[in-house]
């Protein structure tokens, strides 16, 4: 499906919603970025908006609880939903039913079902819905993926994230904690290397009895990819000593080679016997004047801005990003079933 471009000769319009941790990093990517205008901000607590739009000495700036008086008085292009995930859904099909795009953190919702409501919504409207996610512009991923590229066919991709993590309160109302709030940074991640789309998955989800967790903080899962890849994952938010990088520690084979990557430095290779392996080291940052931003945020943003300009999708385009809302989703269905479930969006 395509989606409508902007054509007014002026910066686009941006509202903000949810002032929160997320949302006051958003924020100065829209005041930075020379294409893009912050014009509100929306917080179901009006407090939180005022007082984050005051941290950028913005205090003129319209804030509002009601997401739709906000879009209705201040006519922006576009949204940024920097809401809890239980609110995405809502949010999002809110501003594409009054014609306004949506860039959204992830994940892009709770439930698959809501998921298939927010894409059909953007495709009525006819206008963009993407999710950003930030890790796919990260400089040693980039250059992980470039590097695995030079693998040929891929066998086997594993990743595992071990980490002593205590996390904030709403970590331990979930079930299954480590799938329903950290995985999808993985998944999507495997699905940006490696370029394959998942087929199905088994996965167990589960709580060691020491762990400080209420929920199954631990999980393992093998996905069948398309090509034939297989693609495991390990993890747990209860794992004292040793921890991995927030990228986890990866390593890909393929018909040329092997490339591991600890998830925050260059990748190493070994290539097959009578192969030789071209290796890609990570770019410097375009972005060196902007110190302490949070990575990935301003990327995204010029993606999704060039987006609405040109009609280019963005990686995060919903239609895309769906697929890795789908593989946490399977792989809870398949936690809870105990059966390998298949993938579908
Ligand atoms: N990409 C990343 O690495 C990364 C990092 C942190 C958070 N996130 C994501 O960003 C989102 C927000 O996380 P956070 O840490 O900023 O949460 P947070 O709890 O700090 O902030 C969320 C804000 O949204 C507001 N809110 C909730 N429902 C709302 C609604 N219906 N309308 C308007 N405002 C509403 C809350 O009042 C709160 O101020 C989550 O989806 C999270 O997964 C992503």
């Amino acid at each position: 499906m395509t989606f409508d471009i902007v054509e007014k000769d002026r910066p686009l319009r941006a509202v903000v919603v949810g002032a929160g941790y997320i949302g006051g990093e958003w924020a100065p990517e829209l005041l930075a970025h020379p294409g893009t205008e912050l014009v509100g901000w929306v917080d179901v607590v009006e407090e939180r908006a005022r007082a984050a739009a005051g941290k950028l000495g913005l205090d003129d700036l319209p804030v509002s609880t009601s997401l739709t008086s906000l879009l209705d008085g201040q006519e922006p292009d576009f949204i940024v939903n920097c809401t809890v995930p239980q609110a995405h859904h809502d949010v999002t099909v809110t501003a594409l039913r009054r014609g306004v795009s949506v860039l959204s953190e992830k994940p892009m919702a709770v439930t698959l079902e809501e998921a298939r409501s927010m894409v059909a919504a953007a495709d009525k409207a006819r206008r963009l819905f993407a999710v950003n996610q930030n890790r796919r512009f990260m400089a040693s991923l980039v250059a992980f993926r470039r590097t695995v590229a030079e693998l040929g066919a891929l066998g086997l991709m594993t990743s595992e994230f071990f980490m002593p993590y205590r996390g904030p309160a709403f970590l331990g109302t979930l079930e299954h904690p480590l799938l329903q709030d950290m995985a999808i940074h993985l998944f999507d991640a495997a699905r940006a290397v490696s370029g394959a789309d998942p087929v199905s998955v088994y996965c167990e989800s589960f709580r060691p009895e020491w762990t400080w967790y209420p929920g199954a903080c631990s999980a393992t899962a093998i996905f069948e990819m398309t090509g034939g890849l297989r693609y495991t994952f390990s993890g747990s938010w209860s794992a004292p000593g040793q921890a991995t990088s927030w990228t986890g520690s990866w390593r890909a084979s393929g018909a040329h080679g092997t490339v591991r990557w600890d998830g925050d430095n260059d990748p190493t290779t070994e290539a097959a016997e009578g192969r030789v392996l071209k290796q890609y080291a990570r770019e410097a940052d375009p972005y060196t004047g902007r110190r302490g931003r949070f990575t990935g945020l301003a990327e995204g943003l010029e993606e999704f801005v060039t987006g609405l300009r040109t009609g280019r999708a963005p990686q995060g385009d919903c239609h895309d990003n769906i697929w890795s809302l789908a593989m946490v989703t399977a792989a809870l269905e398949s936690a809870r079933t105990g059966t390998r479930v298949p993938i579908v969006t």
